[in-house]
């Protein structure tokens, strides 16, 4: 089956490849890119492991078409720190023990950072919801709830700093 162009921008940087018309953007990301943060559970759009930022919005990778994400900016777990310093949730993440065996903790991340970016006080309901599709098998949830509203609270004071 003749391949199709995807040209994007993944965490800043403009990628073009071709493709199966029927890939998936976590293979694309993962396989041909290389950026394995993206993490593969599900694979049916029910773990969230695989949450990606396109163009801002969450989505999953794993049931999303790579040829949809044409002309789009996508921000894996890689693009969350900038310029080596680790962005606040991965800080409160790292500092409130929120990850154990680590398999959800990008598509958490992932997930927290569009929270963040539309909502940047959020309550603890806001954040339930906004990793709602996460599914998190070792840590009883508390302390990535925990983690993000600290994350928002350094943000704000950073911001006002
Ligand atoms: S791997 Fe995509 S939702 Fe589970
Ligand atoms: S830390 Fe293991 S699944 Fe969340």
């Amino acid at each position: 089956m003749a391949r199709v162009p995807v040209i994007l921008t993944v965490n800043g940087a403009e990628q073009a490849e071709f493709v199966e018309p029927g890939a998936l953007l976590v293979d694309l990301l993962r396989d041909k890119l290389h950026l394995t943060g993206t993490r593969t559970g599900c694979g049916q759009g029910t773990c969230g492991a695989c949450t990606v930022l396109v163009d801002g919005e969450p989505v999953l990778s794993c049931i999303t078409l790579a040829a949809r994400a044409n002309g789009t900016a996508v921000t894996t777990v890689e693009g969350i720190a900038t310029g080596g310093v680790l962005h606040p949730l991965q800080k409160a993440f790292a500092e409130g023990f929120a990850a154990q065996c680590g398999f959800c903790t990008s598509g958490m991340i992932v997930a927290a950072r569009a929270l963040l970016d539309r909502n940047p006080d959020p309550d603890r309901a806001a954040v339930i919801d906004a990793i709602s599709g996460n599914i998190c098998r070792c840590t009883g949830y508390e302390p990535i709830i925990n983690a993000i509203l600290a994350a928002a609270t350094d943000q704000r004071r950073t911001k006002s700093a």
